[in-house]
């Protein structure tokens, strides 16, 4: 049935200059390549430099995106970032990625789920262009965990490297978009995965926390049912999908989850081995690469899901 969606018009994505090896990582902190790579998938990660930030890096991404819509920063009329590790605690490092684009006066705020907050951004924009509140947004996720790792935590500093990705929303008659999300939390599990600092506490930044192994086994479950829920809500059958397009925290997460939904490994698009965890910005850097390599093309439908710190979780099934 034809009705107004939020139609993907362009994706992009931007890494920092400076990557990382797990032999590097090894050389400062008591852990291996072979540790690495068998626990998590990851190889490399990018680690951003002084004068790369979240905001910076968001909007390089954000320069690609509408360059692959062929749009104008002058035609956005809404910017939601998805970052845990905004550039200030206010303003909202959205208005700062605005500025440097070169734009003023369209609606720009954070959104803050952590892992899953591109999924929880990319719900709240489609939901505004629906409620014709907006007609082209760009939605990131950008972060720059590095700042917020305890280098001398060797279970955690590993796993999480920093990044951007960001989409082109417009709004479209059609059957193609934004086709169900879905989206959840439960609080009660927050000293699972938290920053143990903030300023209305400590008044300091603070330092990643994370319980690994139980972290993981809620992230099978909780993905798998949000797909099957999300897919449901978008009336295709898990078979029609084209490509998952997952949260790269870990290889062993996501394989475990696309088998709970019974779909073959070579639907899934897989950057943990280089980007490793880059929390909010690993959905859309995962989608930038697997539409820039040829993989995910005009009509496919892909599914997005991701789980995080909160715990926050949450799917989208999009005709791309
Ligand atoms: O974005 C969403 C949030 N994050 C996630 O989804 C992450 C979810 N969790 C995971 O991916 C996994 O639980 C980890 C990769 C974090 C850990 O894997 P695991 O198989 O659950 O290992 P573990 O935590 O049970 O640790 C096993 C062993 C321990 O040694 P002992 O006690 O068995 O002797 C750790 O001390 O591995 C040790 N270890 C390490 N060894 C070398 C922990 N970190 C390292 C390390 N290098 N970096």
């Amino acid at each position: 049935m034809s009705q107004r969606r939020a139609v993907i018009a362009g994706t992009g994505s931007a890494l920092p200059r400076t990557r990382v090896s797990n032999e590097e990582l090894a050389r400062r902190v008591d852990t291996s390549d072979a540790w690495i790579t068998e626990r998590t998938g990851i190889k490399f990660r990018h680690i951003a430099e002084p004068d790369e930030t979240t905001a910076t890096l968001a909007a390089e991404a954000c320069r690609k995106a509408l360059e692959a819509a062929d749009m104008d920063a002058g035609d956005i009329d809404l910017i939601v970032l998805a970052t845990a590790t905004p550039d200030n605690t206010f303003p909202a490092s959205a208005t700062k990625v605005q500025d440097l684009l070169g734009i003023s006066g369209c609606a720009a705020f954070d959104v803050a789920a952590v892992c899953s907050g591109f999924l929880y951004a990319l719900s709240v924009a489609e939901s505004m262009i629906r409620a014709h509140s907006a007609n082209k947004a760009l939605v990131i996720g950008s972060e720059t965990f590095s700042r917020i790792l305890d280098w001398e935590d060797r279970g955690t500093c590993v796993l999480f490297g920093d990044g951007a990705g960001a989409v082109v929303l417009k709004a479209e008659e059609g059957t193609r978009g934004v086709l169900a999300t879905r989206l959840h939390a439960a609080g009660r599990h927050g000293e699972m995965l938290y920053v143990d600092g903030g300023p209305s506490t400590t008044g300091t930044v603070g330092k990643l926390r994370m319980k690994g192994r139980e972290v993981f086994r809620h992230a099978v479950v909780n993905l798998a049912e949000v797909m099957h829920e999300t897919l449901a809500a978008a009336g295709v059958a898990a078979e029609d999908v084209d490509w998952v397009v997952p949260h790269q925290a870990n290889a062993r997460i996501i394989d475990a989850t696309v088998r709970k939904l019974g779909l073959p490994p070579e639907k899934v698009v897989m950057t943990v081995d280089r980007h490793a965890n880059t929390s909010a910005a690993s959905v859309p850097l995962a989608l930038d690469v697997a539409v820039r390599d040829g993989r995910i093309g005009r009509g496919d439908l892909i599914v997005l899901e991701a789980m995080g710190g909160g715990f926050t979780w949450g799917a989208a099934v999009v005709r791309f």
